[in-house]
């Protein structure tokens, strides 16, 4: 049995009587591409929220190397090295793109002076962003700032990244250069957690998948197999609205 880095256990996460999260167990294997997928709403973000620290479980927790981090808040579980990119981008309007890097090598990263600058200076390369370095990052459309939430998270040199939704809207070719990143990133070994929409390229990265569904995994394995179980199919269509 391969050496659990993340794992969460019997997770679960209420907004007030709306339960998101029922029961989740979770665990991520040292150097695997774990997928995740699911119908709008089914509560992976919310999982991502939890296992990164911006939400607190309503029960279970969360094990970083064996060691339980569910107390530890969002800057301290990044200093350990887990670290995610949003669904929604979140990059700070008013700094550049470099500048916005260079404060997650320097805070999220622990980086100081030169290895600071050249922290963010590879991420931003990683991240298909060099050109727009300089560059306000308010000015950046959505799929930059998508490309900035994922050179961010790199310049904090994770032992874990969390990836929410980071190929939606990319072309073919640019799917194809993410999907050769995140391999890349595995070599490198990360360990990877990516929720996705976008499955043709998600299969091609990951070992294994989870699917989640109202709150619940309701299959995991196997990546094609997953797919193919009658229950996911069944989640799916019943999100087709
Ligand atoms: N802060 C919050 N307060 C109340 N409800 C929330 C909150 N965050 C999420 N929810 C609800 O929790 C459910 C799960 O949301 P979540 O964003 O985790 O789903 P998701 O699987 O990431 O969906 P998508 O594929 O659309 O991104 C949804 O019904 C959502 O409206
Ligand atoms: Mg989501």
């Amino acid at each position: 049995m391969p050496v659990a880095i993340l794992e969460g256990t019997s997770l679960s996460k209420r907004f007030g009587a709306l339960r998101v999260l029922r029961s989740v167990s979770l665990s991520v294997a040292a150097g695997e591409i774990l997928g995740v997928v699911g119908p709008n709403g089914a509560g992976k973000t919310t999982l991502f929220g939890v296992l990164a620290g911006a939400l607190r479980p309503t029960e279970g927790r969360v094990l970083l190397n064996g060691d339980d981090v569910t107390a530890a808040n969002a800057a301290r579980r990044c200093r350990l090295g887990i670290a995610r990119t949003h669904q929604v981008p979140r990059p700070f309007l008013g700094m550049s793109v470099f500048e916005n890097v260079l404060a997650a090598a320097a805070f999220g990263g622990g980086l100081a002076g030169q290895a600071a600058q050249e922290g963010a200076a590879e991420a931003l390369h990683r991240s298909g962003l060099v050109d727009c370095a300089n560059r306000p990052a308010a000015s950046l459309g959505l799929l930059d700032r998508k490309r900035l939430e994922l050179a961010r998270a790199l310049a904090t040199r994770p032992r874990v990244l969390l990836l929410d939704e980071i190929g939606g809207g990319l072309t073919e070719a640019e799917l194809d250069v993410l999907v050769g990143l995140v391999r890349d990133l595995k070599q490198d070994g990360m360990t990877i957690v990516w929720i996705e929409h976008i499955l043709h390229a998600l299969l091609r990265a990951i070992d294994r998948l989870v699917c989640m569904a109202e709150g619940g995994v309701i299959a995991e394995g196997e990546p094609r197999a997953v797919m193919a179980d009658e229950t996911v199919m069944r989640a799916y269509l019943g999100g087709v609205a």
